[in-house]
């Protein structure tokens, strides 16, 4: 895979304060990437950093190789986004909204209009005026929009904010489709880690400004995992797997001693504690989903 965003030690200070820290991060084409962070984590400053309507005050976004920095009109060529709601007009058709918005993209062509309409599922209602639309109806309008220039990237600010479960659902599908049958890249923020969990192939978690966790959603495999290992000697058996295996995370829990490794890890563990002496009685697993990593990584608090 080809990362299409290259996002390199992004800061932005306001007022003497960082709020967003040092961001280093890449997009791949056909990649859905989830950008979950409790309100106030700074989502919205970083997408409208890489989507130019920003300044950044350290760091560089490239898109397609382009910087936003420098290169701002190359790179946003390949850039659609919507970052809080999109800019409608209510008493306009979802056509004539798109045609407004066509005619600022001289490069888009009537075929392209219908083709966006088409994929977000909206040709039946196109030619209704916008103020009839349902909500999800409005989201997938502004998803065609910012499709429309033909964009490599898709970047995305909570897009599911005030949809009901059934929109939720829709709007996921397609997204899922634009990333599969277009190869787009898309980068979609968050609070909601079970909608997250649904949409996204890998997800960044976002705290204060920073990215403290990066979790594949799909790959399972990739998962770090706790290990929890029933022992004899437990003192001496977390001493030993702390000299002889300093990648893995040994800790003691109670009569237990708990491992964290990716499930490939566990025969070595495990052989290395019996060619030692220490009795193994039991191993389990114990698959942290991504809400307890979500809940541990903020605390489980807001800010
Ligand atoms: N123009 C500004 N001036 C001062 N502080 C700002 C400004 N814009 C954002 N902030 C602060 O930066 C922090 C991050 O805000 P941001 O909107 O990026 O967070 P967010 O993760 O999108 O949150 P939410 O989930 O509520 O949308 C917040 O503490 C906010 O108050
Ligand atoms: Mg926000």
């Amino acid at each position: 895979m080809s990362a299409v965003v290259e996002v390199r030690q992004l800061t932005k200070r306001i007022k003497g304060k960082e709020i967003v820290k040092d961001l280093t991060f890449d997009i791949h084409s056909g990649e859905v990437l989830g950008f979950l962070g409790p309100n106030g984590a700074g989502k919205t400053t970083t997408m409208r950093m890489m989507l130019g309507l920003m300044s950044m005050s350290e760091g560089d976004c490239l898109i397609n190789g382009y910087s936003v920095k420098t290169r701002k009109e190359e790179a946003l060529q390949y850039v659609g986004g919507i970052v809080e709601n999109p800019e409608m007009y209510k008493f306009l058709s979802g056509y004539d909204n798109l045609m407004h918005y066509k005619r600022m993209h001289p490069n888009v062509s009537e075929d392209r209009l219908h083709q966006v309409t088409a994929l977000v599922g909206l040709t039946d209602a196109i030619k209704r005026k916008v103020k009839t639309y349902s909500l999800g109806m409005r989201q997938r309008l502004g998803i065609a929009q910012a499709l429309l220039h033909n964009p490599k990237v898709l970047i995305l600010d909570e897009p599911t904010n005030g949809l009901d479960p059934a929109g939720i659902r829709e709007l996921r599908d397609y997204l899922r489709k634009l990333a599969k049958e277009e190869g787009l890249a898309i980068f979609i923020s968050s609070h909601l880690l079970s909608e997250v969990e649904l949409i996204c192939d890998r997800v960044l978690i976002l705290q204060k400004g920073q990215i403290i966790d990066s979790q594949s959603v799909r790959e399972p495999e990739a998962e770090i995992l706790e290990i929890a290992f029933e022992v004899d000697k437990l003192e001496e058996a977390a001493a030993l797997l702390r000299s002889s295996l300093p990648d893995i995370a040994v800790k003691t829990h109670g009569e237990q001693l708990v491992v964290e490794a990716e499930r490939e890890a566990i025969p070595a563990v495990n052989r290395r504690l019996v060619e030692n002496g220490i009795g193994v009685y039991g191993i389990q697993t114990v698959r942290k989903s991504l809400e307890e990593r979500f809940l541990e990584a903020t605390g489980g608090r807001a800010e």
